[in-house]
């Protein structure tokens, strides 16, 4: 008698257990599947929006100018030179137009804007992506100057401030959207100099536009790529510009690194840099075109498989084991 109650017990038990992990399962994948469907809803009419891209001479905003192009989006690229603009403008359509930026002259952005003011007319500016950036000097917090820190804080950051205040109420007024240039290294210092501090800036001044502007419908994404072969990773700037610090550091600095640090330096950098560094650029302009196209666009896209699965989640784990990690990329000074 008992064991018939326990019996019946246990299988009702059973079946509702059963039950509920396949509820559970069940709304996992119907969960999933509404969240694939809503991020991959598009917004129609590109050939009615323009979008400003700045940084378009070579890499990642080079490559994005011409991929808007291709799909029928108006595009205005900012490029630092005029060779860079006759460039672009050779490998694509008579609709895309160019204007030189120099993000550190407030001159220089006031004349972008009134270019693209008259150009976008009523419809505004559907998207501004701010992409234009540099990386050196970069290198060993105490080989740099406060100049140092600025030329790089200058572009990547206040440059970056003022193209976005500037542009702002024409991407207001077409409810559009702003896209920021971050980079895995706004989550994690690998080195010093200005580079990381001006993406931390980004991640942190885009989290504010983010907020403040969402009540407008401006929707403003941050693109985190990883390390990729650009103007910004390239390996002959960044060595020349060390060679340039490292001459000019006191001779007792140089010796408490040890006369053969700075080839030491170079080998381990270039050697982790050619490891690290993907030339699939396309990775990043992806998540671009995805924060400009999607009816619902991210708020934060990492691009490559390093951002992802590497320096991402090692940004969130305790100081103790990310400096053990960043410390065994590069040889130890000879005082240590
Ligand atoms: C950009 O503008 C700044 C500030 O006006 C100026 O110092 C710098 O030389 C300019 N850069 C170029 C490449 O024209």
């Amino acid at each position: 008698m008992v064991s018939d109650v326990e019996n019946i017990f246990y299988g009702v038990l059973q079946a509702i257990l059963s039950n509920l992990l396949s509820l559970i399962l069940a709304s996992i994948a119907v969960i999933a599947f509404a969240y694939y469907v809503r991020d991959s809803l598009k917004i129609g009419s590109v050939d009615q929006k323009w979008v400003l891209v700045t940084g378009c001479d070579s890499g990642f905003g080079n490559l994005l100018a011409q991929q808007l192009d291709q799909q029928g989006f108006n595009v205005i690229a900012t490029c630092m030179t005029e060779k860079g603009s006759a460039d672009l403008k050779h490998v694509t359509s008579p609709r895309l137009k160019t204007v030189i930026l120099n993000v550190t002259d407030s001159a220089s952005i006031k004349n972008a804007e009134e270019f693209v003011r008259t150009e976008v007319g009523e419809q505004g500016l559907w998207g501004l992506v701010n992409n234009a950036g540099r990386s050196t000097p970069i290198g060993p917090t105490e080989w740099m100057h406060l100049d140092d820190f600025k030329k790089v804080l200058d572009v990547n950051l206040i440059g970056l401030i003022e193209v976005t205040l500037q542009f702002l109420p024409l991407v207001k007024k077409a409810q559009g959207r702003v896209i920021n240039v971050a980079s895995i290294l706004g989550r994690l210092s690998l080195t010093g100099g200005g580079y990381c501090l001006s993406k931390w800036g980004v991640e942190s001044f885009s989290d504010s536009l983010r907020r403040d502007m969402h009540h407008f419908g401006v929707k403003v994404s941050i693109i985190e790529p990883g390390f990729f072969k650009t103007a910004v990773t390239n390996l002959d700037l960044i060595e020349k510009d060390l060679r340039r610090l490292w001459n000019q550091l006191p001779a007792e600095v140089k010796d408490s690194y040890g006369e053969g640090y700075l080839e030491e330096y170079l080998k381990a950098q270039s050697f982790s840099m050619n490891i690290l560094c993907s030339s699939d650029i396309a990775k990043v302009t992806r998540c671009m075109v995805h924060a400009l196209t999607a009816r619902h666009p991210r708020t934060r896209y990492s691009a490559g498989w390093d951002a992802k699965l590497f320096w991402i989640p090692l940004s969130y784990l305790p100081s103790f084991i990310s400096d053990f990690t960043v410390g065994a990329l590069l040889p130890l000074p000879k005082d240590n």
